[in-house]
């Protein structure tokens, strides 16, 4: 062999790049490594099918086949769903679509999605810092930041990572987060990432903000207060008066979500700061995703120029994520230019909110919290339950899915209706009534855990131990 034949076989190759790894870790390796075969095993890998998760998934599947319950989770749809949808060939209304505003199936929407789509393709194809900018992303950024009236705003990927990646990175251990108790899950894997520590206040609570407050406002570096502008499981609206009062006072960040009341609230959607006219620098990050009064995909944070560099410049979510795909931004300015040219889609969906609200409280259904906005949950108890009265109300033409536990806690499973502004009156008086019928069928045969085979059960779960 000669010497440029040795320096460059296998095994030269994999020495210089271990060399070369190990000079990237700062570590001067010379002595010999452990060959890989004689490492002797410790422990045995841990198997997924062992995790107590996939066991209590096991067990809602068991459950739902013990009372025959098909799974009302993953429906197929056919079509674009909004206001009416398409599953297995029926025509069903529809009030599971965050399309709040009617704008996902718009010709204009669908306009500027093309010319996106043509003119930069499907893909960001990777951060922003080393793809770059498209301008779509800039129009966007620049639509949000008007409508906060900030310096500045970011858009992210994913509504949830911009939660997790926001939190994640500005808060640390030597950090606390308040929030609300019924705050998204997003925040809170936020909060776990940061390693700051974490106490709930009572729901709209504020004299408990305040308590708690009072009691660690010296005792750490720096304070953020979270809450959501309209709820997402409940359909309630912040008391961002009583937040913004707090906050002058007790000088920490406040963050509100504005999932969903972005082109929900407000004489023209501007969300939860229109709604109670109050000056939206009065908070000092506004988040919010694209999915739902914007049909389309990602998050943002909008807010004073050093918030948004320092995002752009050190967020994982952002500075390690592709950019948002052009196509999709364009989607989410198209339907911002939408509402803003009709804006009697908002008005549109407060009255259908309005309706359905009085009208399921007429008949009986626990509405729960819902001021009628874009949410309205009716809690019917169990979750099984719940999953059976949304099978009952499919198979009877509406298509409303449940929220079960651990989303909500156990007994407060619930259908939860997104109200759009394409429904009709008749729609929603019919998806009223008939959930007013088909829950007091399953009432009257008091059908829900309660009622459950228990000997069947412990019998299947001996069985799912034994297989485990
Ligand atoms: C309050 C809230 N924040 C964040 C999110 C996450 O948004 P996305 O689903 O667009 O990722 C949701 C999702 O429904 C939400 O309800």
């Amino acid at each position: 062999m000669t010497a440029r034949e040795e320096s460059s076989s296998p095994r030269m190759q994999r020495s210089r790049k271990d060399a070369l790894l190990n000079q990237m870790r700062g570590i001067d390796r010379k002595k010999p490594q452990v060959e890989a075969d004689t490492v002797t095993l410790k422990r045995a890998a841990a198997r997924f099918e062992d995790l107590a998760e996939y066991k209590q998934v096991q067990m809602q599947k068991l459950a739902g086949e013990l009372v025959q319950i098909g799974n009302p989770f993953y429906r197929t749809h056919d079509v674009g769903a909004g206001a009416t949808t398409q599953i297995d060939g029926r025509h069903l209304t529809n009030f599971a679509s965050y399309d709040y505003l009617g704008t996902n199936q718009h010709p204009l929407v669908h306009a500027k999605v093309q010319e996106a789509l043509a003119r930069y393709g499907v893909s960001a194809s990777a951060s922003r810092l080393v793809a770059g900018e498209r301008p779509v992303h800039q129009e966007l950024e620049g639509r949000l930041a008007k409508i906060y009236g900030t310096e500045g705003a970011v858009v992210f990927v994913s509504g949830y990572l911009t939660n997790v990646t926001v939190i994640g990175g500005l808060m640390g251990p030597d950090d606390l987060v308040l929030h609300d108790e019924l705050i998204h899950n997003s925040i809170l894997t936020g909060v776990r990432l940061s390693g700051a520590a974490r106490r709930f206040f009572r729901h709209n609570d504020m004299a408990h903000l305040q308590e708690l407050l009072e009691s660690f406002q010296g005792r750490f570096r720096r304070i953020l207060v979270v809450a959501e502008g309209i709820y997402s499981m409940d359909g309630d609206v912040a008391d961002l008066p009583g937040l913004v009062a707090l906050r002058e006072r007790y000088g920490f960040w406040l963050m509100l979500d504005e999932a969903h009341a972005l082109g929900v609230l407000g004489e023209t959607g501007r969300g939860t700061f229109e709604h109670f006219d109050i000056d939206p620098g009065q908070v000092d990050i506004w988040s919010g995703t694209l999915s739902k009064a914007t049909s389309s995909c990602g998050g943002y944070i909008a807010g004073n120029e050093a918030l948004i560099s320092i995002l752009k410049g050190t967020a994982g979510g952002f500075v390690y994520s592709v950019g948002l795909s052009p196509p999709l931004a364009a989607g989410a300015v198209a339907s911002l230019d939408l509402v803003a040219q009709e804006p009697e889609r908002i008005s549109r969906l407060r009255r259908n909110g309005a309706q359905f609200l009085k009208g399921a409280r007429k008949a009986g259904l626990n509405t729960g919290l819902s001021l009628g906005f874009s949410v309205i949950p009716v809690i019917v108890g169990d979750s099984m339950r719940a999953a059976r009265l949304s099978n009952d109300l499919m198979a009877a033409g509406v298509n409303a899915l449940p929220i079960i536990h651990p989303a909500v806690p156990e007994g407060q499973a619930r259908l939860r209706f997104f109200i759009t502004s394409e429904h009709t009156p008749d729609q929603i008086d019919e998806a009223v009534q008939l959930t007013a019928e088909c829950l007091e069928k399953l009432v009257a045969a008091n059908f829900g855990i309660a009622s459950l085979d228990r000997q069947a059960m412990a019998r299947l779960m001996s069985e799912m131990a034994s297989d485990g």
